[in-house]
């Protein structure tokens, strides 16, 4: 049998980072069913000419894949008629309610104790990302409001996925990130229906081993730098979860190394953490390691531990080395050099 990968490059370095995580998957071999990959169009600039950003075939091809790599979308932040951000519409879709983002520094001298070694658990589905937004125009001026939504099902799943995860972690330990001091109704429901997981009578006690502390998500990001070692997995509604986790990559030196899946129950989608990188497009100088890390998540969510283990070695020894890394690490190589590194220790 195969693994069907669907491959959605979409923009910008999307274009660079995925291919590198193609030709990475392939140098797995055995170690993994033959990959099969699926090329896919989405993305701002497939909205530019075609009018819209996430074609029907694409998703129809997605719902016959395994799993998926997305690279990423250039979405405008204004506001253009007609266009939606294709990742936010394919987690909806496919219903890939978790966004997972393991951020670990990976030590200069493999002897030392890593600092940071977290991962945040980003519901993926609700509060502000639902999008209901509206404006009228008051005696004040313009007034624009936003729906935030927060249901007991979703934090239920989050809250399961979280603790599903802590379980396989040495620390065995959940932060719930809230706000629920100030909005003590929706962030107040995400606290206390994350908190309740653990006496659900279909956990059957499993989580019984696993510590729970909260944080305020303000304290939370300032705990998070000054010290990073406290935490292990986070678990944080849609927004604060995606603040936290770039700011969690700040840790551990560039963007260009923060893989991240979006998984449901039957279906799973790396995708690195980055954007589309305006900046440095089309140079050939972005860092695939984020996309080539996101690869190895995906085929560990599969059950894939051994062909996942080997990806991960292989970035982590060219990091250590630290002979051939991209510009925003502090080297001078180019995304296929980097690439050419990882493959020979794979
Ligand atoms: P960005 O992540 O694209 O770039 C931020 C900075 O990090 C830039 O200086 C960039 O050069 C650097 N960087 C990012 N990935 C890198 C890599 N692999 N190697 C080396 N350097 C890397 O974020 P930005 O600039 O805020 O957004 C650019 C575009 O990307 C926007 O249109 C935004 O909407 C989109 N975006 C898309 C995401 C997605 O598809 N999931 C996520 C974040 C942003
Ligand atoms: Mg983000």
């Amino acid at each position: 049998s195969s693994l069907k990968i669907g491959l959605i490059p979409a923009d910008g370095i999307g274009k660079e980072v995925i291919p590198a995580a193609q030709k990475a998957i392939e140098a797995l071999g055995s170690d993994i069913p033959k990959p099969e990959f699926v090329p896919l169009l989405a993305g701002f600039e497939y909205f530019t000419r075609h009018g819209e950003a996430l074609p029907e075939e694409t998703v129809s091809a997605l719902k016959e894949c395994d799993c998926a790599l997305f690279g990423a979308v250039s979405s405008p932040s204004r506001r253009v008629t007609g266009y939606s951000s294709p990742i936010v519409a394919l987690r909806k879709i496919l219903d890939l309610y978790a966004n997972i983002r393991p951020v670990i520094s990976v030590a200069a001298n493999p002897a030392d104790k890593p600092d940071v070694d977290l991962v945040v658990v980003r519901e993926n589905t609700e509060c502000l990302y639902v999008k209901q937004e509206t404006i009228t125009t008051t005696e004040n001026g313009r007034e624009a409001r936003a729906t935030r939504l927060i249901t007991e099902r979703a934090s239920r799943r989050i809250g399961k996925m979280a603790f599903e995860l802590a379980l396989d972690r040495p620390r065995k330990h959940v932060t719930i990130i809230h706000k629920s001091n100030v909005l003590s109704i929706t962030d107040g429901l995400f606290r206390e229906t994350v908190r309740a997981v653990p006496q659900l009578p279909e956990v059957n006690g499993r989580f019984d081993g696993i510590t729970i502390a909260e944080q305020l998500v303000d304290s939370a990001v300032y705990r998070l730098f000054r010290e990073p070692q406290i935490y292990d997995v986070m678990v944080a509604p849609n927004l604060y979860g995606d603040i936290i986790s770039d700011a969690a990559a700040a840790l551990v030196g560039s963007l260009g190394l923060v893989p991240s899946i979006n998984a449901g129950d039957d279906f799973v989608m790396g995708e690195p953490v980055h954007g589309s990188a305006p900046d440095i497009a089309g140079q050939g100088i972005a860092n695939p390691i984020a996309s080539i890390r996101s690869a190895a998540l995906m085929l560990r969510r599969l059950g894939y531990a051994k062909g996942a283990d080997r990806l991960d070695k292989a970035v982590d020894e060219v990091i250590r080395e630290g002979r051939v890394l991209t510009p925003d690490l502090g080297g001078h190589a180019k995304t296929t050099e980097v690439l050419d590194e990882i493959l020979k220790r794979i």
